[in-house]
């Protein structure tokens, strides 16, 4: 393989000569079979163009506006845990390739690097993603802690009750966290004989009791639009609507939690239906090349987000890596747009592109 990789998938292997075997597996691994895994990346593969021809695509503008901020194209950083794990550095290279790429990064509340330190290494537009602990306290802190630090929108994470059966974890015997948001605020020592010490971390703090009611109390604790991230149905995106969110995140967290869960791609579709264009809709799950995000845009999703590329950037090439990964993935979409025939996101519309189902008329 060349030193300079070409694509997103080539930073994966650089990413796995780069780390521990025991990190490498965390970032990549899957729940249990790994089929949604798979399958996320694969139901890209099935969906083709219906490419239109002769259209003046001389000037291609990718960018793209996410609750009135303007980015620079329709791909987001999503919340991924422990940066540190990948490189010394941490969030705060990510946060840096975020700004320097004029994108929104998502940071997640199991980072290595605090909400402060991230807020004071770079402008980037910054959400905050959340998980509600058993301690509801602990979520009202670093709720208003992001606040005043300037991150613009709460991500609130719903698909984790509990920690999916990630097996290469348990047969790793993956390390406890060490959450620097937490220092002072939670003092769990937790770890387990036989398996994933942080299944185990996560089975102690988190409040498997959050429900859609809930929604209520984290409004009251905050003045910041609220997005949940998780949904994959339309009876979810309906809920999510009637209580008020700003936007919904079509997600399986990266095939991480529910194995045999639908592909988000192929999820993607129901929700946009029942939304009807009341809130705006991002997906995230095996975006790995231009053409998919140019596919889930014609599916009726605003923007992407992209979870493993970024550490995988980060784990093989630092701050560089991640802006690396994040402009490839633009130049591969700009690509697509011309020769599509798109000149702007506005014109990508779902007669862009073919499903599995669709017949060939
Ligand atoms: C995640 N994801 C995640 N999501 C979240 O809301 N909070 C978190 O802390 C994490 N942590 C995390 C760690 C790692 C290593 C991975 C791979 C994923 C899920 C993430 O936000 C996103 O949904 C997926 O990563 C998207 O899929 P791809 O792009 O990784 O295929």
């Amino acid at each position: 393989m060349a030193a300079e990789p070409v694509n997103l998938n080539e930073f994966q292997e650089l990413a796995r000569l780069a780390l521990p075997k025991m990190y490498y597996d965390f970032y990549a691994g899957g729940a249990e079979d790994e089929h949604t895994l798979k399958e996320n990346v694969e139901a890209f593969h099935r969906i083709t163009f219906r490419p239109r021809i002769l259209v003046d695509v001389s000037r291609i503008d990718l960018s793209t506006t996410i609750l009135d901020y303007k980015i620079s194209a329709p791909i987001i950083i999503a919340p991924t845990a422990l940066h540190k794990l990948a490189n010394p550095e941490g969030e705060v290279a990510t946060a840096r390739a975020a700004a320097s790429c004029n994108t929104i990064m998502v940071l997640s509340f199991t980072s290595s690097c605090s909400i402060e330190e991230v807020a004071a290494s770079c402008n980037a537009v910054r959400f905050y993603q959340l998980y509600v602990f058993k301690k509801r306290d602990i979520a009202a802190t670093l709720v208003q802690r992001a606040e005043r630090n300037g991150f613009k929108a709460l991500v609130l994470t719903a698909d984790t009750p509990r920690l999916g059966r990630r097996e290469a974890d348990i047969k790793n015997k993956m390390i406890t966290p060490q959450l620097k948001n937490l220092e002072g605020l939670l003092s769990t020592k937790v770890s387990s004989d036989t398996g994933s010490n942080l299944e185990a971390y996560a089975k102690e703090t988190m409040d498997a009791s959050l429900s859609w009611k809930d929604l209520e109390w984290l409004r009251s604790i905050t003045k910041l639009p609220i997005l949940i991230k998780g949904i994959l149905t339309r009876e979810d995106a309906i809920k999510a609507v009637e209580v008020g969110v700003a936007g919904i995140i079509v997600s399986n967290h990266g095939a991480r939690q529910l194995d045999y869960s639908p592909a988000t791609i192929s999820a993607l579709e129901e929700v946009v239906h029942a939304v009807k264009g009341r809130v705006p809709i991002l997906m995230d799950g095996g975006v790995r090349r231009g053409t998919d995000v140019f596919k889930a845009l014609a599916l009726g999703a605003q923007a992407v987000l992209i979870g493993r590329p970024v550490v995988y950037g980060l784990a093989a090439k630092g701050e560089y890596g991640v802006r690396r990964v994040i402009e490839m993935l633009k130049d591969e979409f700009e690509l697509t747009m011309a020769l599509t025939g798109c000149p702007s996101v506005k014109h990508i519309t779902r007669n862009h592109v073919r499903t599995e189902h669709e017949r060939i008329h």
